[in-house]
């Protein structure tokens, strides 16, 4: 499987935007992310395109959770999408990198006071407000500063997707939002229309993630109208806005087929269409906020073989110089990976084995993969590796994080660069007491 501008070029080898991947891996080292700008760039287009042709008063954002860097930041601007942040330090990279601060979204279950503060002070566009008891804060800290915080409400509409339970986020039994069939949700929009320094401007959902069909955006598109037109019945007050969320999912294995950007949105909109149709009221400002599906598919993790264990009539280990630090979603989610040997990417796969990091855990990046004849000192490449890699690698077992570089036509240039050692006892002190 050959993803954006990956293909086989005449050595034989992995290419990823026009860069020779074994090249890339002995330039920078390993392990690597190589992350695709055609490809990250062709999605935004794909998603701005879809959505604007199915809404022209919709709004594209990139949730920054998937994969966050001031230079991702300025390819996002440049692409002219919103940014949905989620900390303190998602939002100090956008504002580091020249984000419009007015284009940025704030999330969070638990806000701090100083991340609500540091929203209202930069002029972060909208709050996505998750509790009441945030509500109440944001309120007071806007009314502070003689100020008015734009909002949306996030709300759980208790839709239940086919997708893995740890990231499933708009079930009833979620830590997210408020719920509409407990009546938080109503008492949320009300309590809203009450705080002076507080602009309700719409509502927040979001179904869950790596969805690879429509079924539970559809879902969403049935209920979130149900409670538009519950609320403004109650309140008369209209919500101007609705964000759905991100989720959609993409091609980790050869048997996932999601849907494209563009079937995908018109799906949705021909549901919006007709249940805002039934409620009899105008369709709202539609937000999306993708991250997975942006950048997932643009990120390629290079990896050197090392030791090759073989167990008869069990299994064959191949380790590689990464593994939980730089990817821990196998152990976190179970989640598969494509991959090939970059130095023999046109040889047929003709060995099952199991991918073993090299940390001190169960640590098998990717159980029972056909691949060419690995050997030690190969360069494999593991696909799809772009959203939820880097932004959560760790330093388990004091590993420095890999470099992240970004190839474009033919040119590689590192946009995080390699942590060092001494990067890793930067922050460590030793108390007087103990120097002797
Ligand atoms: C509120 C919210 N928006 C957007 C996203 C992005 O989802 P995805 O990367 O699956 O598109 C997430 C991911 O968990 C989320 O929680």
């Amino acid at each position: 499987m050959l993803l954006g501008t990956q293909r086989i070029n005449a050595a034989g080898h992995l290419e990823i935007g026009g860069c020779d991947a074994v090249e890339l891996a002995r330039k920078f080292g390993t392990p690597l992310y190589a992350m695709d700008e055609a490809s990250i760039r062709e999605r935004c287009r794909a998603y701005r395109r879809a959505f604007e042709r199915n809404h022209a008063n919709s709004e594209v954002l990139f949730a920054g959770k998937a994969f966050l860097t001031t230079a991702m930041c300025r390819l996002i601007d440049q692409e002219g999408l919103g940014l949905d942040v989620a900390s303190a330090g998602e939002l100090h990279t956008a504002l580091t990198a020249g984000f419009p601060p007015d284009r940025v979204c704030m999330h969070g279950n638990f806000k701090s006071l100083r991340e609500l503060e540091m929203a209202l002070d930069n002029g972060v566009g909208r709050t996505i407000v998750d509790s009441i008891a945030e509500l109440n804060a944001l309120n007071s800290l806007a009314a502070e500063r003689g100020g008015t915080a734009n909002i949306l409400l996030r709300v759980t509409p208790a839709v239940d997707p086919h997708t893995h339970k740890y990231i499933q986020t708009g079930k009833i039994d979620t830590k997210f939002g408020l719920g509409i069939d407990t009546g938080q949700a109503l008492q949320g929009v009300k309590i809203a229309l009450e705080c002076a320094n507080v602009r309700l401007r719409g509502l927040h959902c979001h179904v869950g993630s790596q969805l690879l069909d429509t079924e539970a955006f559809e879902l969403a598109a049935n209920m979130m109208p149900q409670f538009i037109r519950q609320a403004t019945a109650s309140t008369g007050c209209p919500i101007d806005e609705l964000n759905l969320g991100g989720g959609l999912g993409i091609r980790y294995l050869e048997r996932h087929d999601p849907p494209s950007i563009d079937a995908f949105a018109e799906t949705l909109f021909a549901r919006l269409t007709e249940n805002f149709g039934e409620i009899k009221q105008p369709l709202p400002k539609i937000m999306i906020e993708p991250g997975r599906s942006i950048v997932g598919e643009a990120g390629t993790t290079l990896y050197t073989v090392g030791p090759i264990k073989r167990i008869p009539n069990v299994r064959t280990y191949i380790s590689v110089d990464g593994g939980l630090s730089d990817n821990p979603r196998p152990a976190l989610y179970e989640a598969e990976y494509s991959a090939m040997i970059a130095n023999r990417a046109e040889q047929i796969p003709d060995v099952t084995v199991t991918v073993a990091g090299k940390h001190c855990e169960t640590d098998n990046l990717i159980m029972d993969i056909a691949l060419a004849s690995p050997q030690t000192g190969d360069i494999l490449a593991v696909q799809c590796t772009g959203a939820y890699n880097y932004a959560m690698a760790s330093n388990y077992n004091r590993f420095t994080k890999p470099a992240v570089i970004l190839v474009h036509d033919g040119d590689a240039e590192v946009i995080v660069r390699r942590e060092t050692l001494d990067d890793l006892t930067a922050h460590d002190v030793i108390p007087d007491r103990l120097r002797d």
